[in-house]
């Protein structure tokens, strides 16, 4: 570690600042080489805990402070590599404090930096102090005014948060521009931007009849592919108003796409920041996957307009408080853009894979976290999708027009404000008259609950016990029990649902028939629940039960019950998560060799989804059955199953596969015969609905062929491709098929390389399908590492190759022989140097060693400590190596 052990930050020491910021004038002069920063500060006290004022700084050089007009001499303020503190300070001041900066030799990508020909800000979540000394909190709200001065030749965009109020030369002859925010906002929120771009213009007349206009500026060669951005932020602007009635509130918004950054995007106020591969999109560059990322991401940012910045966080704990509350409402945007149902059931994917992954490691931590040694590794899974879950619980216990009302009343309380996960209860608390005291756990607590439920039917009477309990984590043992929605229903023989308002039903828990008797909410709140239905029909065979419908809450659950029932709400429910999740309960049977499955086939009922959809015609149907048609990915099964072995595991699904394609070969024919690529390409449900069943039923059929047969379908697939998705739908199996010979793959793969070269996005995933290919040894993979087009220094390429290896290419990371843990620790440890967030990213992985076999976790271990006796660690990777190792 760079200067002995970094102390942690906990919640329990909150204070807020003596002093608060009112005004931030700044004045960036960028030079090459040198920028000169001067930030002229109004500061008041605002409670009596003191006289002196801290101002958080890193790598920064101090060129001189004053205080009201006078300079201070060297012995009247105490400086550190983290901050500089002011002492003996009155009611209120205005501070002046002038740094210089090196932004071209910033390679951590946080504060001011260059990407391409431009220079950009990156400042959350402690970014800012890397460009000045501030009082870098997100509690301190201040009103910002900045002046950019800087060659307008090379630098024609000189871009602000707010709005424009000068523009003018200096007298040499450089342009100088001043932009003026005003709404006060925490430093986290600043962003500046200069550049030579070029812009795609818009305008969104807002409900109350205000004209906003609407900027995405790229490098110029990249403003083609701009179009889809700026049509979804007009949808989500409008979507906002009517969905959550929040109106936008300057006259401009701007997004400017940028090629190395670190996150997806960022949501500055008025100026969000995007990394390109969030918001750049053409058939030919962008995958469907990536117009529905680029959906959601400029929703997201643009949502963080009102949950995020009007109301923030008042400290980095409350994080969730923006981000699971805007990745809720821009999963509710794509919901209500494409379809409900496999989007819910792609966010489960996503938190069982991952979320549930993370919450069993040693990196474990709660919604809202009670401690850190570095916020930036808090960006997690955990913050996001879970928190993303718990918001959706506030809606499913209020309903959806209570769970309105209570934002209304949030945003309305807090605007202007940093709040915390209790104001937000608090609002939900009051509005739907629920006590949420317990619920609350779910901030608290990390883990992931498991229930265990059990069905007893006797004369024509139901029983279902519940019992609730969550694993122990890291320095949290013996879980209290959680408030938990659970939706659920019964469905008769004939596959109606039964109506409950017809039963008698009963609960010491609290309990509501919904939707007009199709379905229940019952809130668990014990360690045990029961409900009884009777008056159910006695000539009827047992009902049988659907349970957690939408995934109403983020628990596991071990459901005793046949796998003939599973295979029956497979083809019936009226849920399509539940639909879904009961095709991945037998396919998960299928490859436990620790259970068996009895009258049920996994096979069998996905072959028989792949028949009906021959015949659908609904878009949404038929991206539904995409959907249905993905065999879970290895990482859901490495999740869902305990004590595997990564390579029986790997060779049992890749069977399953071959046997799905070769029992069932007939119905790929004539999926693909029926789902072919017509007309251009578009990234409509149902262009995305027919190309999701083709490449599905192509990748089968291919598993069917040899030989010429075999080269020549993935020729024609991949040279006949007028777009990116059936282009990659080709290539992603001719990087990893065993029978095809490796001329014929690596013709194809410079073909591509060839023809994209120019193209940064295409290249990554150029990268991306051989870094995850099990075709490729450690050999071909430092081959791919070494090559001209790898750098480093970019994170999107990095992820390309050293995270896709890590998370996708289990059968090489977890290689016997150790070289897959290997190759990722002398990645991490390479790039801890240059840029700590995705180092620290990247070693996480090896941190979920806890599943794995002695001989794998011996190893990963080893990888670990490696790291960990390095010297000069960064703070984001010693306290994932440190954690991971405790
Ligand atoms: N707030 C950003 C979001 O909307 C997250 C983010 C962007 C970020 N860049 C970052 C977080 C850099 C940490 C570091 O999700
Ligand atoms: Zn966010």
């Amino acid at each position: 570690m760079k200067d002995g052990q970094p102390k942690a930050i906990q919640l329990a020491d909150y204070q807020a600042p003596a002093y608060t910021t009112k005004k931030t004038e700044l004045f960036f002069d960028i030079r090459d080489g040198e920028t000169q920063v001067t930030s002229n500060l109004s500061v008041v006290r605002q409670t009596d805990g003191g006289s002196s004022l801290e101002l958080a700084g890193e790598d920064l050089e101090l060129v001189s402070v004053m205080v009201d007009g006078r300079e201070l001499g060297s012995n009247e303020f105490l400086k550190d590599s983290e901050s500089l503190t002011l002492l003996g300070l009155d009611e209120a001041h205005q501070i002046q404090i002038v740094t210089k900066i090196c932004p071209e030799e910033n390679t951590a990508l946080e504060g001011l930096y260059r990407s391409g020909g431009m220079y950009c800000t990156q400042c959350e979540a402690e970014g800012f102090r890397k460009i000045t000394y501030y009082q870098d909190r997100p509690d301190v709200l201040s009103k910002f005014t900045t002046t950019i001065i800087a060659d307008g030749e090379r630098y024609p965009n000189l871009l602000s948060n707010g709005n424009l109020i000068a523009a003018s030369k200096t007298a040499d002859g450089r342009s100088q521009v001043t932009w003026e925010d005003p709404f006060p906002k925490p430093s986290y929120l600043f962003a500046l931007v200069a550049g030579d771009l070029a812009v795609l213009e818009d305008e969104f007349v807002t409900c109350s009849g205000r004209k906003v206009t609407l900027q995405i500026f790229s490098e110029p060669h990249n403003i083609e592919q701009c179009d889809y951005a700026m049509d979804v932020l007009k949808r989500s602007m409008k979507w906002d108003e009517e969905r959550f009635g929040r109106e936008y509130d300057l006259d401009i918004f701007m997004i400017v796409a940028v090629e190395d950054f670190n996150m997806g995007a960022m949501e500055n106020k008025g100026l969000n920041v995007f990394n390109t591969s969030c918001v750049l999109a053409s058939p030919d560059t962008a995958t469907d996957e990536t117009y529905e990322r680029v959906e959601a991401v400029v929703a997201h940012e643009y949502f963080h307009n009102w949950s995020g910045n009007r109301v923030t966080c008042r400290d980095w704990f409350q994080l969730s408080l923006k981000e699971g509350f805007t990745v809720f409402r821009d999963a509710e945007f794509s919901s209500d853009m494409n379809s409900r149902a496999v989007k819910r059931i792609e966010d489960v994917g996503v938190m069982r894979a991952i979320q549930f992954a993370e919450d069993a490691s040693p990196l474990a931590h709660p919604v809202r976290p009670s401690s850190y040694l570095e916020i930036s590794n808090f960006y997690t899974v955990t913050i996001y999708e879970k928190g993303a879950e718990v918001v959706r619980m506030y809606q499913t216990l209020l309903g959806e027009e209570n769970f309105r009302k209570a934002t209304d009343v949030y945003f309305d309380r807090h605007d202007g404000t940093a709040a915390t996960t209790d104001d937000f209860a608090q609002a939900m608390s009051e509005v739907g008259n629920i006590d949420l005291t317990q619920f609350k756990r779910w901030y608290e607590q990390a883990g992931t609950p498991h229930l265990s439920v059990k069905e007893d039917f006797i004369d024509g009477q139901l029983t279902l016990s519940i019992q609730q309990s969550c694993p122990d984590t890291p320095s949290q043992v013996g879980k209290k029990p959680f408030h938990m929605p659970i939706l659920m229903g019964l469905v008769g023989a004939s596959g109606d649902s039964i109506d409950l308002a017809g039963l008698a039903i009963e609960s010491a828990a609290a309990f509501q028939v919904r939707d007009a008797g199709q379905s229940l909410l019952l809130e668990i709140r014990e360690e045990t629940t029961e409900i009884k239905f009777s008056k159910l029909n006695t000539d009827d065979a047992k009902p049988v039960v659907s349970f957690l419908r939408e995934f109403s809450a983020p628990v596991k659950v071990s459901h005793e019950r046949s796998d003939s029932e599973l295979a029956f709400l497979v083809e019936n429910d009226r849920d399509g998560f539940v639909r879904w999740d009961a095709l991945q309960t037998l396919w998960v049977k299928h490859f436990d060799d620790r259970q068996t499955l009895v009258g049920a086939d996994p096979i069998q009922t996905f072959a028989q989804v792949a028949k009906a959809a021959i015949d659908l015609t609904d878009a949404e149907d038929q991206l539904f059955a995409g959907t249905m048609l993905l065999v879970p990915n290895e990482n859901y099964l490495f999740e869902q199953i305990s004590g595997f072995e990564v390579d029986s595991l790997l060779d049992a699904r890749e069977a399953a596969l071959d046997a799905a394609a070769a029992q069932h070969s007939d119905v790929w024919a004539q999926l693909c015969e029926r789902y072919k690529p017509t007309g251009a390409y578009a990234p409509t449900a149902s262009g995305m609905a027919q190309r999701g069943l083709y490449s599905v039923a192509f990748a089968l059929h291919a598993r069917t062929l040899s030989g010429n047969a075999l080269e020549k379908a993935l020729s024609e697939r991949y040279f006949s491709a007028d777009n990116l998705s059936d282009r990659r739908s080709a290539l992603g199996i001719i990087t990893r098929n065993p029978l095809l010979t490796s001329d014929f793959r690596n013709d194809i793969l410079e073909h591509f390389f060839q023809q994209w070269q120019d193209q940064a996005l295409v290249i990554d995933l150029w990268f991306n399908l051989q870094a995850q290919s099990p075709l490729y040894d450690i050999d071909a993979l430092n081959k791919l590492a070494s090559h001209p087009s790898f750098d480093l220094k970019n994170p999107n390429r990095a992820r390309s190759v050293y995270g896709v290896f890590a998370m996708l290419n289990n059968r090489r990371f977890h290689a016997l022989d150790g070289s897959g843990y290997d190759f990722m620790g002398r990645a991490v440890a390479r790039l801890d140097e240059l840029n700590p967030q995705i180092a620290s990213r990247l070693a996480t992985p090896l941190a979920r060693f806890g599943r794995y076999d002695s001989k794998r976790q011996g190893l990963m271990r080893g990888v670990l400590e490696n790291l960990s006796r390095r010297e000069n660690l960064s703070k984001d990777l010693y306290e994932i190596v440190s954690k991971s190792l405790a």
